[in-house]
């Protein structure tokens, strides 16, 4: 997949930025606060539909308005160009459409356009709290499966209802057995099939991953990431799963929410079996972060057969030179990038030499100059 160019309107702080790209590497060069991370946000919206940043479509709005676009013409690997359009409106909130048609829901459009983002929130992903290792397995699994990413809303529907239930019961001491037991019902079997679909990708994931981090380090060590579930896994998922509700309901009741489930399992990360939070170095941490993006792209392509634009948002920052000119190499071998950087000074002639590199100079919410 190649974005081809991007344009957008009362976005953060740019009124109307139009940015034509490389098929192969872009950077998108300026001082701090120009906005050259918005540019990476904006085309997250046309890819996720939504900001990479977890942030509300409220907040993007340039201040003082209540709207703003974003328009992209993509084009696929099986050569067919797309028009996509996201508006928001503060009172008709947001619409997505693809060559003019609206779609109404974003499964129907996430895995089409498929990206991979390095941002500095990412580096908590490998010794941060398990939620940020569900999202990551969440936002991989649903870019490749539609059926996943509608699993997954209908058991957070399940979820807020069964801890409403739980926790009503424990506000009010009234709880309402049948309903609770409907809604145990339905957390479990799209539980079951999000647990499931996360082995398998774990463990499909895993070898990929591996080699992608041997040739970041070409070092004898011997990385390793398995599924953990919240609940003891003994045999089957379903039954395993059920029968860990059933002997937490007590505790369930007297804290008011659901207390195993696929929204409390995590990912371990292993070198040489021994989990990374427990001994790796910051330079390993980083690795291994590099190396689950880039088999992440991998990962997507043999899944989808269109290659991940790969959105890199000040790497420097957080990794030493080496290492950013390393993992800018690889990413570049993988397809189109993107890579916000404040000057180019500190990278290497070859990388700004390379082939198909365009540079975007972006001041003050604007594009000052564009060149190849
Ligand atoms: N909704 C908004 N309206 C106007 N300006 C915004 C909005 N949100 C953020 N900004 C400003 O936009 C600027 C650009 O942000 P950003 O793209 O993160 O910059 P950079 O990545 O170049 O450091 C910042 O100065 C920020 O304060
Ligand atoms: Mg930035």
């Amino acid at each position: 997949m190649r974005i081809k160019k991007v344009q957008l309107t009362n976005f953060r702080n740019h009124a109307d930025s139009s940015l034509e790209f490389s098929t192969g590497l872009n950077f998108i060069t300026g001082a701090n606060a120009q906005g050259k991370t918005s540019v990476l946000e904006a085309l997250s919206y046309i890819c996720l539909t939504r900001s990479f940043l977890q942030q509300s479509d409220s907040s993007v709005a340039k201040l003082g308005g209540d709207n703003f676009s974003v328009d992209a013409t993509i084009e696929t690997e099986k050569n067919v160009t797309n028009r996509v359009r996201v508006a928001y409106e503060a009172n008709a909130g947001k619409k997505y459409f693809l060559d003019s048609n609206e779609v109404r829901k974003s499964s129907e459009v996430i895995g089409l356009f498929p990206i991979v983002v390095l941002a500095p929130g990412d580096f908590a992903l490998t010794g941060g709290a398990p939620s940020e290792r569900r999202v990551f397995l969440d936002i991989v699994l649903s870019q490749v499966s539609r059926s996943y990413l509608e699993e997954l809303t209908e058991y957070r529907r399940a979820l807020k209802q069964r801890n409403k239930i739980l926790l009503d019961g424990k506000l009010n001491n009234i709880l309402d057995g049948d309903l609770l037991a409907a809604w145990t019902s339905a957390l479990i079997a799209h539980g079951t099939k999000i647990v499931s679909r996360r082995f398998s990708f774990v463990e499909e994931f895993s070898g990929i991953f591996s080699d992608a981090y041997r040739s970041l380090v070409e070092s004898g060590e011997t990385p390793w990431l398995k599924y953990e579930p919240s609940f003891a896994l003994e045999g089957d998922i379903e039954n395993d799963f059920r029968k860990s509700l059933n002997a937490l309901s007590k505790i369930e009741r007297s804290r008011g929410s659901t207390l195993a489930g696929p929204h409390r399992d995590d990912i371990g990360f292993f070198l040489n079996g021994i989990p990374i939070k427990e001994f790796a170095s910051q330079g390993q941490h980083k690795t291994f972060l590099v190396a689950l993006k880039v088999a992440e792209s991998r990962y997507i392509k043999q899944k989808l057969g269109e290659t991940p634009a790969m959105l890199l948002d000040d790497v420097m920052t957080e990794l030493d030179l080496t290492r950013a000119t390393k993992a800018i190499r690889t990413v570049t071998g993988l397809g189109q990038a993107f890579i916000t950087a404040t000057d180019m000074l500190s990278f290497d002639d070859k990388i700004v030499d390379m082939q198909d590199v365009k540079f975007h100079s972006v001041k003050e919410g604007s594009v000052v100059y564009e060149h190849a």
